[in-house]
């Protein structure tokens, strides 16, 4: 390709699709589904409302949830075989299991290659039902508990912790876990997103698409992030001084450590999803008697946004609001997951439905053409 055409290094700035789904505003901190701001989102839908709005482009009526709740609640069960799998996997990361088991549940679709726009929504359907399942059957097995069948009088959030610890959860456990969902459902052209439509874009088939976008969302500069946090906060430990935070902070950003849970490609101000985490993770704390994460995490937010102007972003606060749930680390990034396919299936329905090969080009700094081949013993 012609040297003039220069991207920015991981493609900053670049548009690269047109979609309805997602606005995103970075310098006012804005982020909307389909024009609704996330704050009344998270103040006023639940999970499955916004798993319909990102399907369908708009809120549902009563009825219109009411089946959709149903649908969810049915897709629930996972195959016997998929269990049986699961117990054969090595003891491995979350999100190594989650990436495994998906690609296995497309085999056991029978609707796996059926393209059509009808099969590819039951589909969605399907996936946001049975990741959730996934992730709660395997954070019940790694402790030791057998799986527990799904309730269908429970909503998304409820269920997941229903099937992950054996109890009804209280009902601020739910609403947050609920919140929580919501505030990740989707996030515009993310890098496991991006990865989701570029697939689709072959059309290959959903669960592909989303394989990779779990490949994607894995890494620590993406949603391996909420972990790394709670990694960091253990690290630095629960009994440390405010000073002995302090150093530890400012010591890994002396050695160019970069603090997960904070900065943003887009976000120039505070990450409108850390809002409602911080709340949620202050209020958890307090009704648990060990606010201790929570004032931890405030302590380095100061540090770190004092020093370099960078605020935390979805992460950071969904780390200690997980743990006081209850939640083992290594669940914390496949739950990502089992709010994100949300947004993950509406971006390839909506990429299946207005579709064209995404194939980009390089900016070529290789050698120049053309090299002279030497036969192998004159290399
Ligand atoms: C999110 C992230 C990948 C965005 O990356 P990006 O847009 O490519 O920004 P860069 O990595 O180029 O960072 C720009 C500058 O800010 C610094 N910076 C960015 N995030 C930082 C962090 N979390 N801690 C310390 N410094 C950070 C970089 O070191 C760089 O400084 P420099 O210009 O002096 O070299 C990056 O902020 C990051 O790695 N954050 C930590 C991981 C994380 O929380 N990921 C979840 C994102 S939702």
């Amino acid at each position: 390709m012609s040297t003039e055409a220069k991207p920015k290094a991981g493609l900053e700035d670049v548009v690269a699709a047109s979609s309805a789904i997602c606005f995103l505003d970075g310098d006012r901190g804005v982020l909307a589904y389909y024009g609704y701001d996330i704050h009344d989102l998270a103040r006023g839908a639940s999970f499955e409302e916004v798993c319909y709005l990102l399907w369908h482009g708009r809120l549902p009526n009563r009825a219109e949830l009411g089946d959709l709740q149903s649908q969810l609640a049915a897709e629930r069960p996972l195959p016997e075989a998929l269990l049986r799998l699961m117990k054969q996997l090595p003891a491995s990361d979350g999100m190594d299991m989650l990436r495994t088991l998906t690609s296995a549940l497309g085999q056991y679709d029978p609707e796996v290659n059926d393209n059509s726009p009808q099969a590819n929504y039951r589909k969605a359907v399907r996936l946001t039902a049975r990741i959730a399942s996934l992730v709660a059957t395997y954070g019940r097995m790694k402790n030791g508990g057998g799986p527990i069948d799904p309730d269908p009088a429970l909503g998304n959030a409820a269920n997941f912790l229903y099937m992950l610890t054996g109890n009804r959860p209280s009902a601020l456990s739910a609403r947050a876990f609920d919140i929580a969902l919501v505030l990740h459902a989707d996030h515009e052209l993310n890098a496991s997103t991006f990865v989701a439509r570029v697939a689709a874009a072959t059309l290959t088939d959903l669960y592909s698409a989303v394989v990779g976008a779990i490949g994607a969302l894995k890494g620590p500069l993406h949603g391996g992030a909420n972990a790394d946090v709670m990694r960091l906060l253990i690290e630095v430990g629960p009994e440390a001084s405010p000073e002995r935070i302090d150093e530890a902070i400012r010591g890994k950003l002396a050695r160019k450590v970069k603090i997960p849970g904070f900065g943003h490609r887009v976000y120039r101000t505070e990450d409108p999803r850390a809002t409602h985490l911080r709340r949620m993770s202050k209020e958890l704390g307090e009704k648990a008697g060990n606010p201790r994460w929570f004032e931890m995490s405030r302590r380095i937010e100061t540090l770190v946004t004092g020093e370099k102007k960078l605020y935390p972003n979805v992460d950071f606060y969904s780390a200690s609001t997980y743990y006081t749930l209850g939640i083992d680390i290594d669940l914390f990034t496949p739950i990502f997951a089992v709010s994100r396919i949300s947004g993950w299936t509406a971006h390839c329905l909506e990429q299946y439905a207005n579709n064209r090969l995404i194939r980009p080009r390089t900016d070529y700094i290789g050698p120049t053409y053309p090299q002279t081949l030497l036969p192998l013993d004159q290399r």
